[in-house]
């Protein structure tokens, strides 16, 4: 069976996946016998394009570079907005990249709810309807027979979320802590090494690194979508994100980062959540100084690290990079793959 894929939107993340299945086409056939198209791609600024029988990657992706738009492709139906494209289109898998409002969780919201409703799968590494609506998603993908996967809304394509729900399923998760924010942290990496807080949030622009709107980033908001997803999707709780105390790191100055230098310690911003004896979870996300010899001291740049302190494994720790084009991008294939191989069990 062959798998037709539509995108909603087509920014850094989408083009990244567009490149990976590209150079992949192949070896995804013949090694795991994952067959696709791209039949569609929608995008509010740069425009949509639709065949049903399957549209040239590598063209539509030179055509991006080059014009910044999807319209001049040479064949195909133009013109088609994210709702039409997701029910009219013969795509039976839609991936949700277009961009993230972490208060409102739209329009990516109504074009999961769409795609669901319409029997199509989705993937996503839009944070926003995860960690708004993670229960009613996942329910009404249940009730409607479709596969929903959001790997990369938490550390792009480094497993975290998978790993809580399935390989570290009944380990009974106490805990978990890390570096969930490249922006941040990045940040944070360069100040230490003299850069001027400016220049460092936009050198992370520039490196994809950053959301649309890097506040996001900053002030801790990106983190907080992601430990609420993990609070409520890996460890069983059902919190919102107005209940987690949040604070990002525009507070610290150089000085603050020079001060630390002085006593062995280095600032990082902190994401956790905690089970607590009564069964519900509490969440943080805060900058707190680490000192040099604790391993999350060591992870720096765009670079992500997640603990997860279980009962019978006692702390298992992944180290990744959290955000980028191709790590992001990657993070939707895993998912793709994963439905493949699911629904052709
Ligand atoms: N802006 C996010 C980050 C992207 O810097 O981590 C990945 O979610």
């Amino acid at each position: 069976m062959i798998t037709r894929i539509a995108f909603i939107g087509f920014g850094v993340v989408g083009q990244g996946l567009a490149e990976i299945l590209l150079e992949q086409k192949n070896d995804l056939k013949n090694q795991i016998g994952f067959e696709f198209e791209v039949v569609a791609v929608s995008d509010k600024m740069k425009g949509s394009v639709y065949n049903e029988v399957g549209l040239d990657l590598q063209k539509l992706l030179e055509l991006v570079k080059s014009t910044g738009k999807i319209d001049e492709y040479p064949e195909g139906i133009k013109g088609w907005d994210s709702l039409k494209t997701i029910t009219e289109t013969n795509a039976n898998l839609i991936i949700e990249v277009s961009w993230t409002d972490i208060n409102t969780g739209e329009p990516a919201i109504t074009h999961i709810k769409t795609a669901i409703g319409c029997h199509k799968h989705v993937v996503m590494t839009n944070k926003g309807p995860i960690a708004l609506a993670a229960r009613e998603l996942i329910s009404m993908a249940k009730t409607n027979g479709v596969e929903m996967r959001f790997e990369g809304t938490v550390l792009s394509g480094t497993p975290a979320i998978n790993l809580g729900v399935n390989n570290l399923a009944s380990s009974k998760i106490t805990k978990v802590a890390g570096i969930v924010n490249g922006t941040t942290n990045y940040i944070l990496t360069e100040m230490e090494k003299g850069l001027k807080y400016e220049e460092a949030l936009k050198q992370a622009q520039k490196l994809g690194y950053a959301e649309a709107d890097p506040t996001a980033d900053v002030e801790g908001f990106d983190a907080l979508g992601k430990i609420v997803i993990l609070t409520n999707v890996v460890m069983g709780g059902n919190i919102t994100k107005d209940q987690v105390p949040c604070q990002g790191i525009t507070k610290i100055t150089s000085q603050d980062i020079d001060e630390a230098k002085k006593e062995s310690k280095r600032w990082k911003l902190i994401a956790g959540a905690e089970l607590k004896d009564d069964g519900s979870v509490e969440a943080y996300v805060m900058p707190k100084k680490i000192p040099l010899d604790h391993p999350l001291a060591a992870v720096s740049g765009p670079i992500n690290a997640l603990t997860y302190t279980t009962k019978y494994l006692g702390d298992v720790t992944v180290i990744g990079p959290g955000a980028g084009r191709a790590a992001t991008g990657y993070a939707l294939l895993t998912d793709i793959l994963d439905i493949h191989r699911k629904i052709s069990r």
